[in-house]
């Protein structure tokens, strides 16, 4: 099997399995009991918070573990609008966010926000002149994504958030697919509230991350129960998938330059190599070392990934997360229709080779050449 999709997940490695084992089978305390084991388990998860927020460049108490990156995004943005519910009841986001940020948008509007989506250019860029020409007076909350996850595109965060300093308007970044991928740390971005998840970087499923920190107060929470997560998340802490979490940023942050230089390398390549395909078209700016968003222009791309997939090579049409429909980045990024609907993302990681990309190449060549074109 050829895995070139890892911008939907990734696989987690053995090290970061063993670790997780461990956590699970014998380090399995509850971290409020009060023995031992209970407070054995509550050291290694405050060891895991520092290791996260080391990576994030944060203090440890600036950062919440969370369910996904999912909730990450609903918690931050609510925890925005509360903060700020005397600001008022604006909110700038753009069209191109995850369906995380896009539906609780859509949830705010049905409960009496006005919300503004920024149109992306055709290449996918989003600019913080937008950003100054949409606030308003009552903008309580400007919700950014910093690299998007279907054209690799990264947005101006930073610049947003010299645009916002000096007023209450508080700035999201959904970072899922920026954290480690990108440079950056949560001071160079200045955003009160950053997104990640563990399940991009060869962490498992089920656990993501929230920064607050610059203007944001202490979060309102978003769910009621314990205390954990000093009061603001209640649940028992998910310790394995946390020690997961921080073996996997470990892991990437231990080899920085040389992973991100592996990612470049690989987008190099499958450039050069995917580009010699008849009527290829590569889309958006691809900012992101991981992230390759091509098109076969009338070549539908379901039957390019059922092709592909029947050969044992895993790429994604547009986004995992809404198969079958036109992506909405590609409706707002308005490309011709035939471009848009052969739209594939392909996405690297530590473990992908140039065998890969040929292999792929060769698969989309034979797509090609075999199947008519039907848009
Ligand atoms: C940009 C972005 N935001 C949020 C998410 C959601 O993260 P999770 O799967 O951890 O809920 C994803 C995952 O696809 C993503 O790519």
């Amino acid at each position: 099997m050829y895995y070139l999709d890892y911008a939907a997940t990734t696989p987690v490695p053995k090290a970061v399995a063993e670790v997780m084992t461990a956590v699970l089978t014998e380090d399995f305390g509850n971290p409020s009991s009060q023995y031992p084991l209970g407070l054995a388990a509550k050291k290694r998860t405050e060891a895991d918070r520092v290791v996260v927020a080391s990576a994030l460049g944060c203090k440890a108490d600036q950062l919440y573990f969370t369910s996904c990156g999912t909730e990450g995004d609903n918690w931050a943005i609510r925890a925005a609008l509360w903060q700020n519910r005397r600001v008022g009841k604006h909110i700038i986001t753009t069209a191109v966010e995850h369906s995380a940020v896009l539906e609780t948008m859509k949830a705010l509007k049905a409960e009496g926000y006005d919300v503004t989506f920024l149109k992306p250019d055709g290449e996918g860029r989003i600019t913080a002149a937008q950003v100054a020409e949409a606030l308003r007076a009552d903008t309580a909350l400007v919700s950014v994504m910093l690299v998007n996850n279907e054209t690799g595109v990264r947005f101006p965060v930073e610049e947003m958030a010299a645009l916002l300093k000096g007023r209450p308007t508080l700035l999201h970044t959904d970072a899922v697919q920026g954290f480690l991928k990108v440079p950056f740390t949560a001071a160079s971005l200045g955003a009160d509230y950053i997104t990640v998840s563990g399940h991009k970087l060869g962490g498992p499923k089920g656990i993501g991350a929230l920064y607050v920190g610059g203007k944001a107060q202490k979060p309102h929470p978003l769910l009621y129960g314990g205390g954990q997560e000093r009061g603001l998340r209640p649940g028992t802490e998910p310790t394995a998938q946390i020690a997961g979490f921080a073996a996997a940023v470990f892991l990437w942050t231990k080899d920085l330059e040389e992973r991100r230089a592996h990612l470049e390398a690989m987008k190099a390549y499958a450039r050069e190599q995917l580009g010699k395909i008849e009527g290829l078209a590569f889309i958006g700016g691809a900012d992101a070392p991981h992230i390759l968003s091509l098109s076969l222009p009338g070549y539908p791309s379901q039957n390019i990934v059922n092709d592909l997939g029947a050969k044992g090579i895993c790429v994604s049409a547009g986004s995992a997360c809404h198969q079958g429909k036109l992506s909405h980045v590609l409706t707002a990024m308005s490309l011709p229709k035939r471009t848009a609907a052969g739209v594939i993302r392909v996405s690297f990681g530590p473990d992908t080779t140039e065998e890969a990309i040929d292999a792929l190449a060769e698969a989309l060549e034979e797509h090609r050449s075999t199947r008519f074109p039907m848009l």
